[in-house]
């Protein structure tokens, strides 16, 4: 048996446990807790409050509008309102990551 057909039959094996490494670190990675996706992609605006964006734990700019329902809120946040962005400009986040978001946001209220 020559080298070159040794390597030929141990390629495959290589390229098999390649990938499988690949899906167990995406996986592993899973959804963004509320907190890594404010930081992200909310902060720049709720935590300044920029345009008039409700500011992170303010009982004042987030009462009224949690009186509307989380679903509402969260509707607001997946489909934009007024200045606030679809999805806080994070376009790849799931809905249920811009709900962890908005969770952090409002927590201790
Ligand atoms: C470019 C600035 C900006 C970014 C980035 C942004 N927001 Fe907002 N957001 C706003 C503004 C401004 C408002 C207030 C809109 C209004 O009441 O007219 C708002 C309002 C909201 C509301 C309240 C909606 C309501 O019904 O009162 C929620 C919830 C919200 N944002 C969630 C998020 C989340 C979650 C993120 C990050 C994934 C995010 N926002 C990123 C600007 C921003």
């Amino acid at each position: 048996m020559s080298a070159a057909s040794i390597k030929d039959r141990i390629k495959p094996l290589g390229q098999i446990s390649v990938a499988g490494a690949v899906e167990e670190s995406a996986a592993a990675s899973g959804p963004r807790s509320g907190e890594d996706v404010f930081k992200a992609s909310c902060f720049a605006c709720h935590g300044t409050g920029a345009m008039g964006a409700p500011k992170k734990g303010n009982a004042d700019d987030w009462g009224p509008r949690i009186e509307q329902g989380e679903e509402t809120l969260i509707k607001h946040a997946i489909g934009g309102f007024n200045a606030m962005p679809p999805r806080g400009t994070c376009a790849d986040c799931s809905d249920d990551e811009i709900k962890a978001a908005i969770e952090y946001m409002i927590d201790g209220l």
